[in-house]
């Protein structure tokens, strides 16, 4: 499980250091960076698929995504007398991002290429990333760290080897070695990492993927664009627990049964709704009956990761749902640890009455987020490696 999160100049999040428990309630006012702390997330989960830098470009480039404000703030700013005012950046660009749990800890730090002749002048480039072991990194706990093109590893015996093989400013250690033998840490936080799963605002248009008739394949994960629905329901009821698909829909639509259509091997989602002579097809439900039947898909799934995150899945739900989308996500946070962000008191509301459940609310101070009642959670403390 993880306990810390942390991000350093990734949009609003110019320092943020939340505290993680099973259930996690990401709420705040809008605008307050709920969402920019989903990306941040996800951005930290690309590192183990190798994707951190295309992700970076097409969210417009290193430069758009750093903190636009100051690298730090006058003291009359903080006391409300002087407005904030743009100062010489006199440190390196550095968008860094980490976490911590009960075993390991990792944390990456990107920032801009030294000046050269290269054309990428501009393509971001991993400055440091390691791991440690223990939720705090400490000179001892350090177990793997890669310097610029340098990775070193600390062996049983605490003798520190460097790898032959550089690897390149774009690539994250994380994928470019595999040896489980000389650092079985790394591939656990790899493996750890690429479990996580995140879920956004699934299409409901008329022509989403989600209302189409698809090959029915056995499908213990949802997709992201819920393209395969129909055959992820049909695992749940067969490999997962059914019966609990069933309360959670009869739940949120009393008398209502998710049928799955078989044309002949191409699987189509229905529901059986009370007084109705025949089930409803995928392109005759509504786009929030849709979107619980994709909600209850990734909330179902027989194979839980690690890590859940969802960011608002009240989105297009009727009010009324949404206390029966807060116990799918109080149960799947029992086999998975689970973040929402989330903008519905009701689902807020909901959720922060479900055992280990935590509220971490928002707020933005002079441009940036942080927490709004830091004194009420309990952060914990952080350190990132120096560069
Ligand atoms: N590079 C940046 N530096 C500072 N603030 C940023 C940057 N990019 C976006 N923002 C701010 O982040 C806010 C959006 O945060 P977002 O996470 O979408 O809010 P919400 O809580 O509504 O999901 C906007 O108000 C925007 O001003
Ligand atoms: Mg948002």
């Amino acid at each position: 499980m993880l306990t810390t999160l942390a991000i350093a100049n990734y949009r609003s999040l110019r320092e943020l250091i939340v505290p993680l428990g099973p259930l996690n309630v990401i709420t705040g006012p809008n605008g307050s960076g709920k969402s920019n702390l989903y990306r941040a997330l996800r951005l930290l989960a690309l590192t183990a698929r190798g994707g951190v830098i295309t992700s970076l470009a097409r969210e417009g480039g290193l430069q758009s995504t750093l903190w636009a404000g100051p690298e730090r703030f006058a003291r009359a700013v903080l006391a409300g007398a002087m407005p904030v005012q743009g100062t010489v950046r006199k440190d390196a660009v550095s968008l860094r991002l980490g976490f911590a749990g009960d075993a390991f800890g990792y944390a990456i730090d990107l920032g801009m290429p030294m000046p050269s002749n290269s054309q990428f002048s501009l393509d971001p480039v991993i400055k440091h990333e390691c791991i440690w072991s223990g939720p705090l990194l400490r000179p001892s706990a350090l177990l793997v760290s890669r310097q610029g093109p340098m990775i070193r590893i600390r062996g049983d015996d605490g003798e520190w080897t460097t790898l032959a093989q550089p690897v390149a400013s774009f690539d994250s250690m994380m994928t470019e070695f595999a040896d489980p033998r000389s650092a079985p840490e790394m591939i656990a936080v790899r493996e750890q990492i690429r479990s996580w799963r995140f879920y956004d605002h699934f299409r409901t248009d008329a022509l989403a993927p989600a209302r189409q008739v698809q090959i029915g394949t056995h499908t213990p994960v949802l997709a992201d664009d819920g393209a395969n629905l129909a055959a992820a329901l049909q695992t749940i009821r067969e490999i997962g627990d059914g019966a609990a698909l069933d309360t959670a829909v009869a739940d949120a639509f009393p008398g209502a049964r998710v049928e799955i259509v078989n044309h002949e091997g191409r699987f189509e989602v229905a529901l059986r709704q009370e007084g109705l002579l025949r089930p409803l097809r995928g392109a005759e439900l509504s786009d929030g009956t849709l979107r619980y039947l994709l909600l209850a898909a990734a909330l179902l799934s027989p194979r839980p990761p690690a890590l859940l995150v969802l960011d608002e899945p009240e989105t297009s739900l009727h009010p009324d749902l949404l206390p029966s989308l807060a116990r799918l996500i109080a149960r799947a946070s029992q086999h998975s640890q689970v973040l929402v962000v989330s903008h519905a008191p009701r689902l807020v509301a909901a959720l922060e009455r479900e055992a280990g459940s935590q509220s971490i609310v928002l707020a933005r101070k002079l441009g940036a987020t942080a927490l709004a009642d830091a004194d009420a959670l309990d952060v914990p403390p952080w350190k990132w490696p120096a560069r």
